[in-house]
């Protein structure tokens, strides 16, 4: 099996899981990074992140060295931004339709607080319905780092180990 890691990380706790994953299922990763970066600044943060989210937007971004034919699975990472997937995600899928038809794909979501739910069936609906093998919700992980987020985040790779 041929794992590989997308996500799109603003403030380090999707990147955070996505490094744990990384290791303990020995996939690649790949991180989205938009041309005109997100503010990472107080009200900005919110109102421009916020704006792009519920706008379902399609920032650039910049170049990244994917080759999915090499692939049998996607594991998808993002925060939740006004209950929807960050962005960059949304351009990543429209650019690689094609390539992602017949992929296997999991997903966990990153939050504050909530909307991860309506996030994860989000982006399932923009994959075109595909189901997900797994999905994991955690809360801030590398924020509030807590005993319990670590043995959720656990659970999840050894979930995604035994598919
Ligand atoms: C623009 C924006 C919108 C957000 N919207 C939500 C939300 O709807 N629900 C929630 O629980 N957290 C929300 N958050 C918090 C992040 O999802 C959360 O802190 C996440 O762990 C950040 O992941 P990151 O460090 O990988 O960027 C939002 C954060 C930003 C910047």
């Amino acid at each position: 099996m041929r794992d590989l890691i997308v996500y799109f990380s603003l403030e380090g706790n999707t990147e955070y899981v996505a490094q744990k994953i990384r290791e303990k299922l020995n996939a690649r990763v790949r991180c989205l990074k938009p041309v005109k970066a997100y503010s990472t600044k107080g009200f900005a943060k919110f109102f421009w992140g916020g704006k792009s989210a519920v706008m379902a937007e399609k920032p650039e971004l910049e170049s990244y060295d994917i080759d999915l034919g090499e692939v049998d699975r996607i594991i998808f990472g993002f925060p939740v931004w006004a209950s929807s997937f960050a962005p960059p995600l949304r351009t990543f899928i429209e650019d690689n339709r094609e390539a992602l038809s017949g992929k296997r794909f999991a997903a966990y979501a990153c939050q504050a607080g909530s909307g991860a739910e309506k996030a994860l069936t989000k982006l399932s609906k923009c994959l075109n319905e595909t189901a997900f093998e797994q999905t994991a919700i955690f809360i801030d992980p590398k924020a509030k780092p807590s005993e319990e987020t670590e043995l959720q985040i656990e659970a999840f790779i050894n979930a995604l180990k035994e598919e």
